[in-house]
């Protein structure tokens, strides 16, 4: 079951301030409910957990299978919302050296990222890696004209098409993307691969749950029914209207009452390698919904303990306008203890015999109490284990949580308008064809 505690955020606001969000929250709830507050027409998430195409699952599952057994890697092209949340998910719930296990007891293809920076060095080494390999591949793009999984995909068609003939690469090349419109349905229609679609009502950072993020996490393995079924159970839990029993909107009212007395940073922390992914996620989720007119939480994340050793003292000691929050998952999935030794040159025998858990569990209250002490607010949102049907529950407890965050800060929490401006000056320097009078202008700049 998935908790969430602001205990220690509240020597930093008063419990009152949440009693006072709850109109706003409510007409939230509605807005969602009704799917007729701002960017109503991308609320496609809100149910999407029990709504969803059951023969588009089947067929994902299936795609899956066909990806297990006839690739050794599988290239995953996609940007934004289109790639982050599968990775998430795959580094959460996958072992962490799955490479350097024989094929036989991985029982899935590597699933490898691409499409989602203009670097011309990682596709070249991407090729070259692939080059003995059996591969498969799945290009994601709702909008399906997005410049950076676009030239990925040309070149790994042309590559696909040289090394297996067209035929074959047809069978081999999976399209998500709009039902109807775009170049690559267009494309995908022309060619025949076989098509899943992002529907209209969900945009890219809502779309993990979809074929966007089903077909690249069922072919890493993982069970896809179990993380709809987290997700339902998350549905049922963090859509109740009332505040004190919905954690999810009790999230969304103590970060904004944060916010509203300056603490404009939240940094979610996670203890665990394995979470990494979640939160280049969780940053776009809310980066995305939030930053903007003007305003918003700035997303950031550090990796614990690790980042204590870097950002710690910052974090400890920096300007104050920092809040944390943790995700705990209670028990680990490992059962690995500190060994005796006879010599204890290291000093370490005050541990042995203690699992490493345990002591990740210590460094993380240890962390707490100190930030905290250092003027830091400190939220907690905790699992009692990882596993797919966990996940679902958490990838919805944040949906939900950034819509109702959103609405409270009044935003409009399912629209993108300024990641248009770098597009518009790139057309323009790469001289794309309609963009002259901005190149002219842009370059007199440089
Ligand atoms: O959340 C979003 O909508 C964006 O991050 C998109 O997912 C991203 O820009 C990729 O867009 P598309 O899937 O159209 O290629």
């Amino acid at each position: 079951m998935l908790k969430f505690s602001y205990k220690n955020a509240l020597n930093f606001f008063r419990e009152e301030e949440i009693k006072l969000l709850e109109d706003q929250i409510n007409i939230g709830h509605k807005n969602l409910e009704e799917k007729k507050g701002p960017g109503a027409e991308f609320t496609g998430w809100t149910d999407l957990p029990v709504n969803y195409d059951k023969e588009e699952f089947s067929r994902i599952q299936k795609a899956a299978e066909y990806v297990k057994e006839n690739a050794d890697v599988f290239i995953c092209i996609g940007i934004g919302g289109s790639y982050l949340g599968a990775q998430a998910a795959i580094d959460a719930l996958s072992n962490h050296f799955s490479l350097g296990l024989d094929k036989e007891t991985r029982k899935a293809p590597q699933v490898i990222f691409c499409g989602n920076q203009i670097s011309g060095r990682y596709l070249e080494e991407l090729l070259e890696y692939v080059k003995d390999k059996e591969i498969a591949l799945n290009v994601i793009s709702k909008s399906g004209t997005t410049t950076e999984p676009a030239i990925a995909f040309r070149v790994f068609r042309n590559y696909m098409e040289e090394r297996y003939g067209k035929e074959e690469a047809k069978n081999r090349i999976f399209v998500t993307t709009d039902k109807q419109k775009g170049a690559l349905k267009e494309l995908s229609n022309q060619e025949g691969y076989e098509s899943f679609i992002v529907p209209d009502e969900i945009g890219g950072r809502y779309s993990v749950l979809t074929a966007v993020g089903l077909l690249p996490i069922a072919a890493a393995g993982i069970n896809i029914e179990e993380l709809m079924q987290g997700a339902a159970k998350g549905m049922e839990t963090f859509s109740v209207e009332n505040i004190e029993e919905n954690p999810a909107y009790q999230y969304a009212a103590v970060r904004n009452a944060l916010y509203r007395k300056g603490y404009g940073t939240e940094i979610l922390v996670n203890y665990e390698p394995s979470l990494r992914n979640l939160s280049e996620w969780w940053k776009q989720l809310f980066g995305e919904s939030e930053g903007k007119d003007q305003k918003g939480i700035f997303p950031a994340s550090v990796n614990n303990t690790t980042d204590l050793h870097s950002m710690g003292q910052f974090i400890q000691d920096g300007k104050r306008d920092l809040f944390e929050t943790v995700i705990w998952i209670d028990s680990a999935n490992s059962s690995l203890e500190i060994p005796e030794d006879e010599a204890n040159l290291d000093g370490l025998n005050y541990l042995a015999g203690k699992n490493m858990h345990e002591v990740n569990e210590k460094a993380m209250l240890g962390t707490v109490l100190s930030h905290v002490d250092g003027g830091v607010p400190n939220l907690k949102v905790s699992v009692d284990e990882l596993n797919a049907f966990t996940l679902g529950e958490l990838i919805y407890f944040f949906e939900r949580a950034c819509a109702i965050s959103g609405y409270l800060n009044a935003v409009n929490p399912f629209d993108q308008p300024g990641v248009e401006g770098y597009k518009k000056n790139m057309f323009a320097l790469l001289g794309k064809p309609g963009f002259e009078a901005e190149r002219a202008e842009l370059e007199a700049k440089l």
